[in-house]
């Protein structure tokens, strides 16, 4: 079966699936996207990222005119005409097609929805293997907090990671502090048993997956706080785990080659990764 995608109302093949030259994502990142993750006729946080979504679109002032029920009904065709029983659905909107210019004062362009699928082998109950990392100076714009798809630091980072054998790379700020992942969030347990990640202060998306986790968390009486932690900090606890919509809750057993507790994966990011499936199944 062919892999068929979404355009602007148009069902099609992914080979013919093509976006305009002039398409503003294309040339200046004007876009904004969210990925869902499904699996078995579960959209996992669905209502949080169709949320996001919104609120990324307004917050760059993009004037969309598909409703979440339109949406909904696109993405349930597709997850249908692909026969998707696990996988990924990335969702995009950008300002839409103009000749370059970068004002976008007065334009009235119409935005352009696309939509691919990304089939997984389901690998939930395989055992889980923890992961390194590697850290990375911050230097991206001012509003990470926006989920746009200009990522260039984040591509340069996780490829810089990739090519030290590492599978993410960890922003850490001017001032020490960690950040996020290049496309996660990053989380601690500490040597005093508190879980650890950083507020929402605008340095960080406020991801979903991590507000699904933090709710677990609090819910199953952990010692959770919302604060931010510096990267010695995160070298010396005892565990380290990431969170995203495509990574679930990923432990992270190394760091710039040092070993997090001892290199074994904690039982505390295997607990939160249990919660967050069965929650979904
Ligand atoms: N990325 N921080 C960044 C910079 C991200 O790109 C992501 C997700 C997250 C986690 O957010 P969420 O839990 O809502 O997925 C945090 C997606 C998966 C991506 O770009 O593919």
């Amino acid at each position: 079966m062919s892999n068929i995608s979404y355009i602007n109302g148009v069902y099609c093949n992914h080979q013919n699936a093509k976006v305009s030259i002039n398409d503003r994502g294309y040339h200046f990142g004007d876009a904004v996207y969210e990925v869902i993750f499904y699996n078995n006729g579960v959209f996992y946080d669905y209502e949080g990222h169709i949320t996001r979504l919104y609120k990324s679109l307004k917050m760059i002032d993009i004037k969309f005119h598909i409703s979440k029920q339109q949406l909904k009904i696109i993405i349930k065709n597709l997850i249908r005409i692909n026969r998707v029983e696990f996988g990924s659905i990335y969702i995009q909107v950008s300002r839409g097609i103009a000749e370059r210019n970068h004002s976008y004062f007065k334009l009235n362009s119409k935005p352009i929805l696309t939509m691919t699928i990304s089939k997984k082998i389901n690998n939930i109950n395989d055992n889980i293997k923890g992961v390194k990392a590697i850290t990375i100076v911050d230097n991206r714009w001012s509003r990470p907090d926006i989920k746009t798809t200009q990522l260039l630091p984040n591509v340069l980072a996780k490829t810089y990671a990739n090519e030290k054998n590492a599978y993410e790379g960890i922003f850490i700020d001017h001032e020490g502090y960690v950040t996020e992942g290049s496309s996660s969030n990053i989380w601690i347990i500490n040597k005093n048993n508190e879980i650890l990640t950083r507020e929402i202060d605008g340095k960080i998306l406020s991801g979903i997956t991590r507000k699904t986790i933090s709710q677990f968390a609090k819910n199953n009486n952990f010692k959770m706080l919302e604060k931010k932690f510096t990267k010695e900090e995160m070298l010396n606890s005892r565990e380290v785990f990431l969170t995203s919509a495509s990574s679930f809750v990923t432990p992270i057993i190394e760091i710039d080659n040092i070993k997090i507790g001892n290199g074994i994966i904690g039982k505390t990011s295997i607990e939160l990764r249990n919660l967050y499936f069965k929650n979904f199944n």
